[in-house]
């Protein structure tokens, strides 16, 4: 039995062309690209090429872009760098009850070092609401970060409102792109984007690459002191192989982006035309219509997600859940926490399935199949 894969907003697998640059690159070009001499100026040419391309993909400067590990370092960069610069215009941030880890986790740690933060609740639509970021915007407010799409629902946020709003106060607007990034079009200067954060294993890129799109006029305090490298906001010799490797994911991404949107959303579709018409009970979390087509967002009633994902697991399907397993307890999501009640039953019996690169009409269909059994196995 082959395994579908259904998991690509936890990660992609790298595109073969980005691979062959990679292991090209790294035989070939072994210079240092902060080194003068012809090894290092041709690392240099490479780099620069990688970090024009992904500017030019989100409309915005070649020096505005910062290469990271990831979008973990880039949101620390990005909302620690902000909080800790600009402390001194005031010390109240706002974000959503439905971020990442990776952003909630940065803002317990400013809430330890005195900075006031608002988590916005999120409605059952799963989207945050624009008049509760104008409602608690203070004189006081420096930061506001919601995320792009949501990584567990895949719902899309209203963030050309909210940086809309902003556009006449102080707080910086950030916004965690890495799910939306090689879905939805970005134009950092049209929005009003001031801060963005992207990474390279969610597009076929490899994993322990990304970029933080700082607008150049944000200030924004280095974390990491050494050298010279990305204006030293991000010292440390470049990931060359990474950064050419993301670049050439996310080109060939870019390129195809109309036609993956097509395709995600038929996959997503002919999942969901499957669960109905083999009639089990299920529920899709969020409005489906406000969704990036790589992500949807199920509940099972009757079904507990830990059995469920084991048992997923032994019909050969990968997929997963924002709900965590501690010490043999279920922590259930965050997100839809904040979507629903605490009481309510969706919390623990919610699976995300992820489409993408290793899909084919045919595997999903299969994919949905094996749930049905699974569904059935568990209910009946
Ligand atoms: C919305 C979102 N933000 C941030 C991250 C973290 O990115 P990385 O794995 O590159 O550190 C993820 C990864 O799952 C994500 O989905």
């Amino acid at each position: 039995m082959d395994v579908i894969y259904l998991d690509h907003a936890a990660t992609t697998p790298v595109h073969e062309e980005a691979l062959e640059k990679m292991y090209e690159l790294e035989k070939e070009v072994y210079g240092n690209p902060s080194s003068i001499h012809s090894f290092g100026r041709r690392a240099k040419y490479y780099l620069d090429e990688a970090r024009r391309f992904l500017a030019k993909s989100i409309n915005a400067n070649e020096n505005e872009i910062i290469f990271t590990s990831g979008g973990t370092e880039a949101n620390n960069l990005a909302i620690i760098g902000t909080a800790l610069e600009n402390e001194y215009n005031g010390n109240h941030i706002i974000t959503s009850a439905q971020e990442h880890h990776a952003i909630l986790h940065i803002m317990q740690y400013l809430q330890r070092l005195g900075f006031h933060v608002t988590y916005l609740p999120v409605n059952k639509n799963g989207q945050v609401n624009v008049a509760d970021v104008e409602r608690t915007l203070t004189d006081q407010t420096i930061l506001v970060s919601v995320m792009t799409a949501n990584n567990e629902t895949g719902i899309i946020q209203p963030i050309e409102q909210i940086a809309s709003l902003l556009r006449d106060h102080q707080a910086y607007f950030h916004t965690d792109a890495v799910q939306a990034y090689s879905m939805l079009d970005i134009d950092v200067k049209k929005s009003g984007i001031d801060l963005l954060t992207t990474s390279g294993h969610k597009l076929n890129g490899p994993k322990g690459i990304g970029f933080l799109y700082a607008r150049e006029d944000v200030p924004l305090k280095q974390l990491q002191y050494g050298g010279l490298q990305e204006k030293t906001k991000r010292p440390g010799t470049e990931n060359l192989r990474g950064a050419v490797g993301y670049y050439t994911a996310a080109k060939i991404a870019m390129e195809n982006k109309q036609q993956n949107r097509e395709i995600y959303s038929l996959y997503k579709q002919a999942f969901l035309d499957a669960l109905r018409e083999a009639e089990i009970d299920f529920d899709v979390n969020g409005d489906i219509e406000l969704s990036i087509p790589t992500i949807v967002n199920i509940s099972f009633p009757g079904t507990k997600v830990d059995v469920m994902l084991t048992n997923l697991d032994l019909e050969g399907v990968a997929a997963s859940s924002g709900s965590a397993c501690t010490a043999g307890s279920l922590e259930p999501s965050h997100v839809l926490k904040a979507m629903f009640s605490s009481r309510d039953e969706r919390m623990y019996n919610s699976i995300r399935f992820s489409f993408g690169s290793a899909n084919t009409l045919e595997n999903v269909k299969d994919a949905a199949e094996r749930v049905v059994k699974v569904v059935k196995r568990l209910t009946e």
